[in-house]
C-alpha cells in the first residue's frame, strides 16, 4: 500500500467524526449525536457527497456515510470537521454486516449514490431482496430508500424489484437534468457523478418505501 494512503488510514482512525468496523454506537447513535434527530444513512458513499450536501441543506437531521474503502471516507470526514458539520459521521464496514451496527428501528431513510451495478452478481447489487431485507432489520416501518444512479440496468433492476415487493414508488425520475427545476436535494453532485455526467450519461433517480404496502 502507497504511503499517502497509509497517512490516510492513520488520520481515518483519528477523526473525531469516524468510526472503524466499530459497533459501540449499535442503539446509541443518537446519544453519539447528542440528539434525538432522525438518523439517515448514505449507503456506498465514497468520499461522502450526500451526506455532506444533505447534512448542509438539513442541520436537523443526522447522516451517516458508510463505505468500505477507508480512503475515500477519509475525504468526507475531513472535509465535516473543516466545516464544523456535527450532524455527519462516517463508518468504514461491508454494508452486508449493516445489522451489526444499527438497532431495529435506528435508521429513518437510506440513501444508494451511484453504486457498483454489479452486472453479473445480481445478489450483490444494493437494492437487490437481499440487502432490502438487511436495511428493513434496522429502518423504521416507514422509511424510504432514495436510488441515484447513471446504470440502466441498476434503475431497471431497482423498479423490478419494487415492483415484485409490492414497495410504493413515490418518486421516479428516468432523467434527473432535464426536469425544468431540480429540487436542491437532487442537485447534489457526486464524484462518480460528475464523471458519469461528463461522459454524457443521463442521472436517474427513485424514492420508494423500504417496507411493502399492506
Ligand atoms: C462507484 S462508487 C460510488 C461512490 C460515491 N457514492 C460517488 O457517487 O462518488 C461505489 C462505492 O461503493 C462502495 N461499495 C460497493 N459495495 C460495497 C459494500 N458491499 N460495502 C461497502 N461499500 C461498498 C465502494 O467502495 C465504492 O466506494
Amino acid at each position: 500500500m502507497g504511503k499517502a494512503k497509509l497517512i490516510k488510514f492513520a488520520e481515518f482512525d483519528s477523526f473525531s467524526n469516524t468510526f472503524n468496523a466499530d459497533c459501540t454506537n449499535k442503539g446509541k447513535w443518537n446519544q453519539w449525536f447528542g440528539n434525538n434527530n432522525p438518523i439517515v444513512l448514505e449507503l456506498a458513499c465514497g468520499k461522502g457527497d450526500y451526506t455532506l450536501g444533505l447534512a448542509r441543506l438539513h442541520p436537523h437531521i443526522n447522516y451517516i456515510g458508510i463505505d468500505i474503502k477507508g480512503n475515500r471516507l477519509w475525504r468526507g470526514a475531513k472535509t465535516a470537521i473543516e466545516e464544523n458539520l456535527c450532524n455527519v459521521a462516517f463508518l468504514r464496514i461491508p454494508i452486508d454486516n449493516i445489522q451489526q451496527y444499527f438497532e431495529t428501528d435506528e435508521v429513518s431513510e437510506i440513501w444508494i449514490t451511484f453504486p457498483d451495478p454489479q452486472p453479473q452478481k445480481e445478489r450483490k447489487r444494493l437494492s437487490s431482496p437481499k440487502f432490502l431485507n438487511e436495511y428493513r432489520k434496522i429502518a423504521t416501518k416507514d422509511a424510504f430508500v432514495n436510488v441515484k444512479t447513471d446504470s440502466d440496468l441498476f434503475y431497471e433492476f431497482t423498479l423490478e424489484t419494487a415492483a415484485a415487493e409490492n414497495l410504493e414508488v413515490a418518486i421516479n425520475i428516468p432523467n434527473v437534468y432535464t426536469q425544468a427545476e431540480v429540487s436542491d436535494i437532487l442537485n447534489i453532485k457526486t464524484y462518480y457523478e460528475t464523471l458519469w455526467l461528463g461522459m454524457g450519461r443521463t442521472i436517474k433517480y427513485v424514492k420508494y418505501k423500504l417496507n411493502p404496502i399492506p
